[in-house]
């Protein structure tokens, strides 16, 4: 496409000769904006572009091994991974608010990718910021009502004196995919679900624990491969596992259990403003279901959310 081409070599030759040869930091989570302004910026400044990739202990299986061998081995990147996993989860330890959580996660990035960026002597701040960001953050507070403050790395510039890169600015969604993938960037990043800030923290209901991050990430981890298996997991807008902090009572072998619930959540959308839910096949559900009960210790139940948004919202936190 000789269009996103031209559009592509155009946005290079700018960052190029907005950076020059100084040093410019990003925070990679491994998303569709955040990987695309990467490789974008990587093209123009290469490794002078250092990317910052959190592990705060809250992501979902093998989702950090990814991140790393498409950003460092793929495209051979200045990518440095944090191993945080401790500091986000002693933070967390007994917090059961689902704002709480939003809110200790978000400074603690902060101060995490703060510290990192100390180490590098960077000038620029490099963020995926896409066009319907902008007028979202135009618009919050006037109109839309506040329900779930949404921590991405949203006031990092102001407070660190870097001056802001945004090279996706003026890009819709299907732009900033058309770029990925003119870029070389694998399709399982460019059509990733979106997966939010705080994680795994959010979807985890009530306290996290070590324990429980694992049994939802295992439960996860299969219906996302069982989606996948039925090319399923394109069709639907987002999709994922919550684990419930309730037990119930169930027979497994010949013995009563009283295991963990996990719930299935699948969605349709456009912008995730408004969602429905997913009609998932039965059968799909089932073969999902079977699994996680049958593979995941700890799982006694699996059942599947048929709200829409609204009045639920897609996240259950
Ligand atoms: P809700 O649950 O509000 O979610 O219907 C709408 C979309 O936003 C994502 N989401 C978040 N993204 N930080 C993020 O970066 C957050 O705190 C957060 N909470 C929800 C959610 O996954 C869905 O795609």
């Amino acid at each position: 496409n000789w269009k996103i081409g031209d559009l592509v070599e155009e946005k290079i030759r700018h960052i190029k000769e907005t950076i020059g040869n100084k040093k410019a930091i990003l925070a990679l989570s491994g998303g569709v904006d955040s990987s695309v302004a990467a490789v974008l910026v990587h093209r123009a400044i290469g490794k002078n572009l250092v990317c910052v990739f959190v592990d705060h202990g809250l992501l979902r299986k093998n989702e950090r091994e990814e991140v790393e061998r498409v950003f460092k081995e793929h495209f051979d990147m200045n990518l440095v991974v944090v191993d945080a996993r401790k500091r986000f989860l002693e933070k967390l330890r007994g917090v059961t608010d689902p704002e709480k959580k939003r809110k200790i996660i978000g400074e603690e990035f902060i101060r995490v990718f703060e510290e990192e960026a100390k180490k590098h002597d960077v000038e620029f701040l490099v963020q995926g910021t896409i066009y319907s960001d902008v007028i979202e953050s135009a618009a919050s507070g006037k109109t839309t009502a506040k329900i779930k403050s949404h921590h991405n790395v949203g006031g990092l510039p102001e407070k660190m004196n870097l001056k802001l890169v945004e090279p996706l600015r003026d890009l819709f969604k299907d732009e900033v995919r058309k770029v990925g993938k003119y870029l070389g960037i694998p399709d399982r990043i460019i059509n990733r679900h979106p997966f939010p800030g705080p994680g795994l923290a959010v979807r985890v209901l009530g306290e996290v624990t070590e324990e429980k991050l694992e049994i939802l990430r295992e439960a996860d981890y299969i219906f996302i491969e069982t989606l996948r298996k039925h090319d399923y997991y394109d069709k639907v807008w987002q999709a994922f596992a919550v684990l419930l902090p309730i037990k119930s009572v169930g027979v497994k072998g010949d013995a009563r259990a009283y295991e963990y619930v996990v719930a299935l959540r699948a969605v349709n959308s456009v912008e995730g403003m408004t969602a429905d839910w997913s009609r998932i096949p039965h059968d799909i559900l089932d073969e999902a279901a079977r699994r996680i009960t049958r593979e995941v210790k700890g799982v006694g139940r699996v059942v599947y959310d048929i709200t829409s948004k609204p009045p639920a919202t897609i996240e259950w936190e």
